[in-house]
Formats: C-alpha cells, structure tokens, sequence
C-alpha cells in the first residue's frame, strides 16, 4: 500500500475519534478534498503532517469539522434574511439603477444562488427596463458543476411553495427537479478562491457570503471583508451569515442595516472617530 494510501487511513482513524462522525458515511473522494482543503489552510503537505498538526493543534478540531459539512445549503436558508433581500436591498438598489450586479459568494450546489435569482426574476418581472446579473463562485468545482446544472432532489425543494415550484423548475421524468433557463440565464458560474484577495467582479451592488468564513482565521476573515469593500459600489450591501461577525479591525468598513439579518452596507466616507 501507497504511503499516502496509509496515511489517509490512519487520519481518518484519527478524525473519527476525534469528531465522533463516520467517514464512511461520506464518499471518499469527498472526504479527501475536504482534507485537503484543511491542509492547505494550515500549511500541511501530506496527511501524515496534516495529522501530526491535528493532534498538536485542538483548534483545528473546530474548523475541520466544518470543513466535512461544508457544503451543507439550502433554498431560502433562514427566511428572514430573503425577506430583507427582497423587501429592503433590492427596492433600495433598482430605486438607484436599472442594471444591477450581484455577487454570491460560496455559492456551494447552488440553492443560494438560485434563491438569489428567483427574487431577482421577481423583480424584474413587472419592470422591463431592468435587469441584473448574479456571478456565484466557489472553491469547489465539483459543487460548482453541480451548481450549474441546476438539478435538485424533491427533498431540496420540498419547503418552496409550489407555486414557485411550478414556475421555476420543471419535473423531469427521472423524478428531479431542473431549475428554468429563465434563472440559469441570470448566474454565470465561476471558480473563485475567497483567499486569492483579488474579487472575480468589481462595481458589485450585493455580495451574499453566508456560512463561508466560520473556519477563516480572523486576519483572513478581514482581509475577506477588505475585498468586499473594495469590490462593492457606493451604498453597496454586503450579507453575511447568521453566526458570521465583521472583526474589529474592519466594523469601520461597513454600517449595519439589520444586525440581526447580519445585513451590512458600506461606507464610502473615513468612519467618524470612535468616542471612547
Ligand atoms: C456551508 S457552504 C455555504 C453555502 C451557502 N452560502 C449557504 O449559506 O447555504 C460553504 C461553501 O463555501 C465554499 N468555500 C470554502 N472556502 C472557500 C474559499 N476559500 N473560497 C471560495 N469558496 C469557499 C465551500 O466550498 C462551500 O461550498
């Protein structure tokens, strides 16, 4: 046996302890990425090292945990924060503009990005002069191709009312669930690593990137918050996950319009200085 064929198997030995969860429960390819994906955030080269940092390191049994449940998503996760997007930021942008720019950000199989583009279809669809464009990105291009091919299990969209069940996807004879050219139309899909520093789209009115950062170092997680400054429009949005927080050394960047909906925008202008 390979080495690293060993040392696979003793890791994921190790992380079943660890984390009292059953790798075998995964498919092992996906187990593997999932690896992966730790060890080039911790600087690991093989797995024998990667474990070696594991056992030495209890802080990386956290975001590890996250890393194996990392593409959980579903449609209108969290439904308030869909009725301040629909209700809220997207009068707020097409009250400014008639073309508006979306970014999702993590955009994993696709249910958020989707989401995004049926309030966006809803929009548009009693203003002819309007428009937008939603660019969904994500590290992985396995859940990225998934994405793109916009077909669900009914279990995925068995919460949608079927009147937008209706409208939006059509049962094909395998018993799946295509999304509609109509919402294919506005996603471009794109690979994109959140950590590269550089965004895939500048001049952007709403950056969605919900339950991405909860395994980001802080510094990681500021220079994220950074980019999306930089990326977004005057008075642009930016909405985060519900358990996800602006660190202190950048709060100054945005103002928030809803804490609980976690939904910010930015601020332009230097902050005011702080009173003490
Ligand atoms: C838990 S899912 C969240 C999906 C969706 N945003 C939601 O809230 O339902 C996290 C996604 O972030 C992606 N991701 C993790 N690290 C990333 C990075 N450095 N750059 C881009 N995407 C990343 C993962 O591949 C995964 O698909």
């Amino acid at each position: 046996m390979e080495d690293s064929a060993q040392d696979f198997i003793l890791l994921k030995k190790h992380v079943e302890q660890l984390l009292k969860i059953q790798c075998s429960n995964y498919k092992e390819d996906y187990i593997k990425r999932r690896f992966l994906s730790r060890m080039r955030s911790t600087n690991s080269s093989t797995y024998a090292e990667y474990l070696r940092y594991l056992k030495g390191h209890p802080q990386e049994t956290e975001p590890l945990r996250n890393a194996l449940t990392i593409n959980v998503t579903e449609f209108f996760r969290d439904k308030e924060v869909w009725d301040e997007v629909k209700n809220v930021i997207l009068p707020a942008l097409f009250a400014q503009k008639k073309r508006i720019s979306i970014w999702c950000a993590g955009s994993s199989t696709g249910e958020e990005p989707y989401t995004l583009a049926i309030l966006l279809h809803d929009a548009l669809v009693n203003h002819k002069d309007w428009s937008g464009v939603i660019t969904a990105t994500d590290i992985d291009e396995v859940v990225l191709a998934k994405a793109k091919a916009g077909v669900f299990e009914e279990k995925a969209i068995q919460k949608l009312p079927t009147v937008q069940v209706q409208r939006h996807f059509t049962k094909r004879p395998d018993g799946l669930y295509e999304v509609k050219p109509h919402l294919k139309e506005l996603i471009r899909f794109r690979p994109h690593d959140l950590m590269s520093g550089v965004p895939p789209a500048r001049y952007v009115d709403l950056i969605t990137c919900r339950n991405v950062t909860i395994y980001f170092t802080e510094k990681q997680k500021d220079d994220l918050a950074r980019m999306f400054h930089s990326a977004l429009v005057a008075d642009g949005y930016y909405v985060m996950g519900k358990t996800e927080y602006l660190g202190r050394q950048v709060e100054d960047l945005f103002v928030a319009k809803n804490a609980t909906q976690k939904v910010f925008m930015k601020r332009d202008k230097a902050a005011p200085p702080k009173t003490p």
